[in-house]
C-alpha cells in the first residue's frame, strides 16, 4: 500500500498496560488484514483476518467497557455508543464480505479503519484515562443500572407521540404487538443503509 497509515506509537499510550496492549493489537489486526486483502490472500484467509479484527474488536470495547464503568466515568454512556456504532460498522464489513458481490478496497478500508482508531484513542478513549488512574472527583458510582436507561431530548411537538409509543411498546396491550413488527420493518430498512453507507466506506467504486 503506497499511503502511510499511521501505526501504533507513543503518542496512543494511555499508561494502561491491558489498554495500550489491546490498542497495539488492534493496529496490527487492522494491518493483517488490509496486508491479505492487498496479497488477495484466500478467501478462508481473508474471512479469518475479518473474525479476528471483530472477535478483538469486541473483546477490547467490553474490556474498556468495564474499566469505565467501575472507574464510575461520567461519559461511559456517550462512550458506548460510538463502540456500537463501530462495532455495527465492523459487523457489515463481514457480510459484505461474505455476501462477495463487491470488492472490498484496501485502501479505503485500511484508510477507514486506522483513522478511526486513531482518532478514536487520542480524543474519546484518552478522557476516561483520569478517571480510571482516580484523580477526577466528579465519578458516577454505580452506573450500571443507568446504562440501561434510555433517555432522548426531543422537540416539544414530537414528546407526546414519543412517550405513547414507548408506553405501548412496552406494555400488554395488543397494540404492543403490531408496534413491534413494525419496528422490527424498520430495523431492517436501518440495517439496509448501514450496509449501503459501509459499501460506499469500504468497497471499490
Ligand atoms: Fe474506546
Amino acid at each position: 500500500m503506497s499511503e502511510q497509515l499511521p501505526a501504533w506509537s507513543d503518542k496512543f499510550e494511555t499508561g494502561i498496560k491491558v489498554i495500550d496492549r489491546d490498542h497495539k493489537t488492534l493496529f496490527e489486526e487492522i494491518g493483517n488484514l488490509t496486508d491479505a486483502l492487498v496479497r488477495d490472500q484466500s478467501a478462508a484467509e481473508i474471512e479469518q483476518a475479518i473474525i479476528c479484527l471483530e472477535t478483538y474488536v469486541m473483546e477490547h470495547f467490553k474490556r474498556e467497557e468495564t474499566f469505565m464503568i467501575q472507574a464510575g466515568y461520567p461519559g461511559t454512556e456517550e462512550h458506548l455508543r460510538t463502540h456500537r456504532a463501530m462495532q455495527r460498522r465492523v459487523r457489515c464489513l463481514r457480510d459484505i464480505y461474505r455476501k462477495g458481490d463487491e470488492r472490498i478496497d484496501p485502501v479505503k478500508l485500511g484508510r477507514f479503519l486506522n483513522r478511526w482508531l486513531s482518532g478514536h484513542i487520542m480524543k474519546t478513549d484518552m478522557d476516561y484515562v483520569p478517571y480510571l488512574r482516580g484523580e477526577k472527583d466528579d465519578r458516577i458510582p454505580d452506573q450500571t443500572a443507568r446504562l440501561n436507561d434510555v433517555s432522548v431530548r426531543v422537540p416539544e411537538n414530537k414528546r407526546d407521540i414519543v412517550e405513547r409509543f414507548v408506553g405501548i411498546l412496552i406494555s400488554d396491550d395488543p397494540l404492543a404487538k403490531e408496534l413491534s413488527s413494525l419496528v422490527e420493518a424498520f430495523e431492517e430498512r436501518l440495517d439496509e443503509k448501514e450496509m449501503t453507507d459501509a459499501r460506499k466506506l469500504f468497497c471499490q467504486e
